[in-house]
């Protein structure tokens, strides 16, 4: 992603960032009319994940255009993202980053604030003034998954194989993948599917609710665009009340849920004709 990053905002493991050259965030980012697309892209390590990686997704959620209303999370090459960087769990770890081994050695409230950190990259993606579409391809591995997993919608290509890889690796799946996954396939499929860090593919994907829609690889981008417009053919205040509503069910009762349908709607209502003579 252009731009300068200053150290502070590496958001690495470390305590110390200035150890090694900071590497490249691995991300495009083009915003075309309301249609922002976030590109992962190193193909040639599978567009593996660094902190810098998730600073520069936090960064482009928090300088995200007032006019997006979609959000394309894509990856380059034949996977979508392959996790995190494998060298983190290298005694050298990424250059400027550091490894499993030193975010051993932080406190508690030191990790866990570089985690919040972390997490800030993948937490705006649900945001309601947007609707987050990942387009993904090959494999989603980890923090690949988790990313896939933060996005509102997944549409994906009939080669795709999604695997929560942490627990095998002796770790938590920690980026925000946990409470979308046992939402959309229910904790007992959650519990196969990341205590086995088995693969799951495309027609199983589709069956229990981890895709939207499954393509050909060739058809992804037209596919992506496809529901992009679809998206786009409604009214965007009525679509972000909508989501927030929808977001809001699961935690409130029939009857709060009613009464905050009613009031959304008495605010839609407002908008929609106290401007009318
Ligand atoms: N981190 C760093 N480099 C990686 C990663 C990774 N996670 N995944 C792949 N690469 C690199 C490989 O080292 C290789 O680099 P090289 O060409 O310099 O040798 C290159 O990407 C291509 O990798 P291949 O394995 O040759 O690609 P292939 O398409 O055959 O396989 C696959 C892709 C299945 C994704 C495989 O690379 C793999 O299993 N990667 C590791 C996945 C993993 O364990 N991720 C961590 C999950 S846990 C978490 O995210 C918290």
């Amino acid at each position: 992603m252009a731009g300068a990053k200053a150290p502070k905002e590496r958001g690495g493991y470390t305590e110390d960032v200035s150890t090694g050259q900071p590497e490249d965030d691995g991300l495009r980012f083009e915003v075309d009319g309301e249609i922002a697309t976030i590109t992962l892209d190193r193909p040639d390590k599978r567009n593996a994940q660094t902190f810098a990686t998730w600073s520069a997704l936090a960064r482009i959620g928090d300088d995200l255009p007032e006019r997006v209303r979609i959000v394309v999370v894509k990856g380059e090459g034949p996977s979508f993202s392959a996790g995190i960087d494998l060298r983190m769990f290298t005694p050298e770890g990424v250059p400027g980053q550091g490894s499993f081994s030193s975010a051993a050695r932080l406190g508690a409230a030191a990790f866990e604030e570089r985690l919040r950190q972390a997490q800030r990259g993948f937490l705006w993606l649900r945001r309601p003034e947007i609707v987050s579409i990942a387009a993904v391809q090959g494999h989603a591995i980890g923090a690949g998954f988790q990313l896939a997993l933060a996005c509102d919608l997944r549409i994906v290509a009939d080669d795709v194989k999604f695997c929560m890889k942490e627990p095998a690796l002796g770790l938590v799946p920690d980026l925000t993948g946990t409470k979308p996954l046992v939402e959309l396939v229910g904790l007992a499929r959650a519990i196969d599917i990341c205590l086995t860090a088995r693969t799951v593919e495309a027609g199983e994907a589709l069956r229990i609710g981890l895709a939207e829609q499954v393509v050909t690889r060739d058809d992804l981008d037209r596919a992506v665009h496809d529901k992009a417009a679809a998206l786009l053919s409604t009214n965007r205040d009525a679509a972000t009340a909508t989501k927030r509503l929808l977001q809001g069910a699961r935690s409130r009762t029939l009857e709060e849920q009613c009464a905050a349908e009613g009031a959304a709607q008495a605010e839609r209502l407002r908008a929609l004709f106290s401007a009318q003579p």
